[in-house]
């Protein structure tokens, strides 16, 4: 880490959870916490708490939780020292520069190499392209109907043939052998020793960040073989999850609206057609990320990849990310061509702009490709096919939207469109109670679930060992919530469970910070805590654990559910040692095992 924990903790501290959420997010008062539209999931009925009294937020419907800097991370998609240099900003806090680790610094010098390599690169090919070397590559673009300003506006470039080209135009201009082979440009052979470009007789395209600065190269071969594009490898700069080719132009397009496309040729062909709010995916599928990173910059994508098979697919894929996302999605095919970049080229900017006027909203997009799949005259198949329908058609929110659907497909499949709409209506009745009914179930209301004066003992216990798999992980937190909550039941807690006797990896980080903190009786504040991790998992396991909510505060109900969820977590793990003794047919262990497991359930723990 670049800045000192004090400094880390007092930005945290000056940037009040609730003051930065609400810039995001419309936040709605509850007492001591605040609730909203979750903005890392799509919902209806808001599931998102912000606690001010512990300064984290927790989503009790996608789980998502965690402090002041993961929120602004993952909002705002940037790195965890960006992070802290702009809530410093908000606050108006001067960072020290010196502070640095010598490890750090390091790290940081050996990242901003790699950003000049991949600048010196993209130069280099650049310049073989307009060079004497570059000749066919040229010819083939111009045949392909790139001019000389997309050609320059978009950085392309050729790699040589000879595969140390690169290496030695780096080596001369003094990179380090470390950082060029950090920068995946150049890989080293393990049984020679010797250094290769991975790149060779390949059309470049620099991939862009959204600051403009090279991050990457896809190369399209020139040659015949396989494959027809290779992408950089994942590196400090570059993760392909999370990166849009086109993105840095499109943003300043602007329009409100992106069109996603498949491939870097349709990408520069719409460009130069003048629709200059396009990117694609880099040849990897669309992921949730790359969908959230879009929002940021638009309110609607028009999907329109390949025409085949395979681009249909990976629309369906897509859909639901982006829709997820809060984004409006269209979704558009190319007619009497394969791709968007042969349907500008043989038909113009003008049809293409017509075309895009016709993109379909992806909800008839989704019905369309469902139809295909049936016969219609065939009843069981037309019945098959409505369910499916209405299914799609109960999770759409608007009225209006709903309603016109139904209109048109009742009338296509040719059935009353009353009693089809009766149907949608009441399976999304169902499905928002099903909803309810979980997140309630998470929440767990603050008052306790169960009838107290018919409580008995005998009644929890059973409930919670005999479907432990389920309840596996709400009783790890419930224990960590005591510890941290109750700290006076520690003591008695510790004789009986350990850090590592917590099941998955996350658990047992979380477990062991706890446990060392009230060890050294030092307060423990939730916030805080997550400074610690710089996993996913412990952060949201953390904001889980703060926002548990336990089922009564009366001591004998409480030591009882404490209790119980030992249990539950000592015979997982001595469940998962028995599988690993069956495994290696250790009989020995296998019956020591069981005999101790048999005991857990007599285990009664003294609180006083
Ligand atoms: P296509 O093969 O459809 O590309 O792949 P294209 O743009 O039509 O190719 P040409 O140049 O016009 O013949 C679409 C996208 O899928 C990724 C690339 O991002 C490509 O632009 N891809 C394709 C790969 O990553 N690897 C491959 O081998 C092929
Ligand atoms: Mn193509």
């Amino acid at each position: 880490m670049f800045y000192p924990q004090e400094i880390i903790e007092e930005i945290r501290i000056q940037n009040d959870i609730v003051d930065v959420v609400s810039q995001y997010v419309n936040l709605k008062q509850r007492g001591n916490t605040y609730k909203g539209l979750c903005p890392f999931h799509n919902e209806k009925t808001p599931s998102f708490s912000v606690s001010s009294e512990k300064q984290i937020y927790h989503c009790f419907a996608c789980g998502e939780g965690g402090n002041v800097y993961r929120f602004v991370m993952k909002m705002e998609n940037i790195d965890f020292v960006e992070t802290v240099k702009m809530l410093a900003g908000r606050v108006n806090l001067e960072l020290p520069e010196t502070n640095y680790s010598e490890e750090a610094k390091k790290q940081f010098q050996l990242k901003e190499s790699i950003y000049e390599i991949h600048k010196t690169a993209a130069r280099f090919y650049y310049q073989t392209l307009i060079g004497e070397g570059g000749a066919g590559t040229l010819a083939y673009l111009s045949k392909r109907g790139i001019t000389q300003k997309t050609l320059k506006k978009f950085g392309l470039g050729f790699s040589p043939e000879k595969r140390t080209s690169l290496f030695q135009h780096l080596k001369a201009n003094h990179y380090t052998t470390q950082a060029i082979v950090k920068s995946g440009l150049v890989i080293e052979d393990q049984k020679s020793g010797n250094y290769y470009d991975r790149f060779f007789k390949r059309l470049m395209f620099p991939i862009f960040d959204i600051q403009g600065r090279v991050i990457a190269f896809g190369g399209r071969i020139m040659a015949e073989g396989e494959p027809k594009y290779l992408n950089s490898s994942d590196t400090v700069l570059f993760d392909k999850g999370k990166n849009l080719y086109g993105l840095n132009y499109a943003r300043v397009s602007k329009n409100k609206s992106v069109i996603i496309v498949e491939g870097y040729m349709d990408v520069l062909a719409l460009y130069q057609a003048g629709f200059t709010n396009v990117c694609a995916a880099l040849g990897t599928a669309f992921t949730q990320e790359h969908a959230r990173i879009l929002r940021k910059y638009f309110e609607e994508t028009i999907i329109l990849f390949d025409s085949d098979a395979a681009g249909e697919k990976a629309a369906l894929r897509a859909i639901p990310f982006l829709v997820n996302a809060g984004l409006r999605v269209k979704v558009l095919q190319v007619k009497d061509a394969k791709d968007p970049d042969e349907f500008v080229k043989a038909f113009g900017a003008e049809a293409f702009g017509n075309l895009l006027a016709t993109a379909d909203n992806y909800i008839a997009f989704q019905v369309n490709c469902i139809r295909k799949r049936y016969n219609i005259q065939n009843i069981d198949e037309k019945v098959l096919l409505s369910e499916e329908v209405k299914k799609l058609l109960a999770g759409i929110s608007s009225q209006v939207e709903r309603e016109i659907y139904i209109k048109e497909i009742a009338a296509n499949l040719g059935i009353e469109p009353q009693a089809f709409k009766n149907d949608v209506e009441k399976l999304d009745q169902e499905q928002e109670q099903a909803q309810v009914a979980s997140r309630l179930k998470k929440e767990t209301l603050n008052k306790p679930s169960f009838n107290k004066s018919s409580f008995n003992k005998t009644t929890l216990s059973k409930v919670a060992v005999q479907n432990p798999s389920k309840s596996l992980g709400k009783a790890q937190v419930c224990i960590l919530y005591y510890i941290v909550t109750h700290t006076k039941f520690y003591p008695v807690i510790k004789k009986y469970i350990a850090p590592t006797d917590f099941l998955e990896e996350s658990f047992v980080h979380v477990a062991n910070v706890i446990f060392s903190f009230i060890e050294k009786n030092q307060a423990i504040y939730p916030a805080e805590l997550m400074n610690y991790f710089e996993g996913d998992q412990e952060q949201k396991l953390i904001a889980e654990i703060f926002s548990f909510v336990p089922q009564s505060e009366d001591q004998n109900l409480l030591q009882k559910e404490i209790e119980d969820n030992i249990k539950v977590v000592k015979t997982a793990q001595v469940n998962h040692a028995i599988e690993v003794a069956k495994k290696e047919n250790d009989m020995m262990k296998i019956t020591t095992l069981i005999d101790s497991r048999n005991k857990i359930n007599n285990i009664f723990i003294k609180f006083i």
